[in-house]
C-alpha cells in the first residue's frame, strides 16, 4: 500500500481538469517532459483518454509516473467497473492512487465503495486508495464501518481557505493533504500584498510563492498550468521553503468559505 510517506514524496501533482483532447494531450505530455511525475484526474473530468495519450505520447516508463484518478459519483455501486474504464481509458494496467471524489453523503454509499476500492488494492490494480473532500465526519463513519482510512484526502486549500484546524486533525490521522485549486484558480490570492511582498523579496513570481506556501505546510498541490513557462515556474517552487514568518503572513490572509463546495451538500456525480 502506499503509504502517505510516498505521496509527500511526490512533491507537487499536475491537474488536469478542465482540459480535454488535444489540450490533455499536449499539457500533459509537456508537463511529463517538464519534470512532474504526479498526474491527477478524474472519471468526473471525461478526459482520461486524452490523459492517457498524453502519458504514452511522454514516452516515460510506466513505473516512474504516479498516476491518479478519482471515482465519480454515478459509480459509487459499480466501482469494479468504473475502475476497467478507468485504467483501459488511461492505457495503464494499474492506477497509483486511487480516490473517492466527493463523499455524497446523500447517496451513502461511500463506505461500500471504499472497500470495493480496498479489494482491487490487494489485487494489484490500484497501490493506494484514499478520498476527496472527505471532512472528518466522513473519515469516522468510513472508519467505523470499514476500519480503513485513506492515504490522502484531496482537498480545496490556499491562502484564502487555509483551514489549519482541519489540516492538524488529517496530520495526526495519518492521512496526507493533497491541495486542489491550490492557486485559487489564478484569482485574487495572487495579487494579495503578504505574497507579492515575498514574491519581490525573494525575486520569484507570486504562484511560487503561493505553491512554496502549500510545500511549507506540507501540504502536496495538484496545480494546473496549460503554459509550459508556468508549469516549470510552479515545479520549481516546491523546492522553496519558506521562513515561519513568511508562512505566518500569508496565512493572515481573509479567509473565504467553502461556497457551493461543501461536501455535506454538493451533490456532483
Ligand atoms: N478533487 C476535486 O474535487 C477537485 C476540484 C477542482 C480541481 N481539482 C484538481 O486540482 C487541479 C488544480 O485546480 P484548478 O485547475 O481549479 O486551479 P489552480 O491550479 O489553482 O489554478 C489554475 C489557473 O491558474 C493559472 N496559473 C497556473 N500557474 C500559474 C502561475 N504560476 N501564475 C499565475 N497563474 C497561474 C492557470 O492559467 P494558465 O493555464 O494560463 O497557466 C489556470 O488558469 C485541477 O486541474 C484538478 O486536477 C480537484
Amino acid at each position: 500500500m502506499t503509504t502517505s510517506a510516498e505521496f509527500a514524496s511526490q512533491p507537487i501533482g499536475f491537474g488536469t481538469w478542465p482540459f480535454k483532447d488535444e489540450e490533455a494531450v499536449r499539457s500533459v505530455a509537456s508537463a511529463i517532459e517538464i519534470g512532474y511525475r504526479l498526474i491527477d484526474t478524474a472519471s468526473k473530468y471525461e478526459n482520461e483518454q486524452a490523459v492517457g495519450r498524453g502519458i504514452a505520447a511522454s514516452g516515460l516508463p510506466r513505473e516512474e509516473l504516479f498516476v491518479q484518478t478519482k471515482l465519480r459519483g454515478h459509480d459509487h455501486g459499480d466501482v469494479r467497473g468504473a475502475l476497467e474504464r478507468s485504467l483501459e481509458w488511461l492505457g495503464v494496467d494499474y492506477l497509483d492512487s486511487w480516490l473517492i471524489h466527493w463523499p455524497l453523503p446523500m447517496l451513502g454509499l461511500y463506505s461500500k465503495a471504499f472497500e470495493q476500492m480496498a479489494h482491487a488494492r490487494e489485487e494489484g490494480l490500484v497501490r493506494s486508495i484514499g478520498v476527496s473532500n472527505f471532512l472528518p465526519e466522513h473519515l469516522d463513519a468510513l472508519k467505523a464501518e470499514t476500519g480503513l482510512v485513506p492515504a490522502v484526502d484531496q482537498l480545496p486549500c490556499d491562502p484564502s481557505l487555509n483551514r489549519p484546524e482541519l489540516r492538524a486533525e488529517l496530520a495526526a490521522r495519518g492521512i496526507q493533504v493533497q491541495s486542489w485549486s491550490p492557486l485559487a484558480r489564478g484569482g485574487e490570492v495572487l495579487e494579495a500584498q503578504p505574497v507579492l511582498e515575498v514574491a519581490q523579496a525573494r525575486g520569484i513570481t507570486p504562484g511560487q510563492v503561493v505553491l512554496a506556501w502549500h510545500h511549507s505546510n506540507d501540504l502536496v498541490p495538484i496545480v494546473r498550468s496549460g503554459s509550459a513557462q508556468r508549469q516549470r515556474e510552479n515545479l520549481e517552487a516546491v523546492s522553496i521553503e519558506l521562513t515561519d514568518a513568511e508562512v505566518a503572513s500569508i496565512s493572515s490572509l481573509p479567509q473565504r468559505g467553502l461556497g457551493d463546495f461543501d461536501p455535506r451538500t454538493r451533490d456532483e456525480r
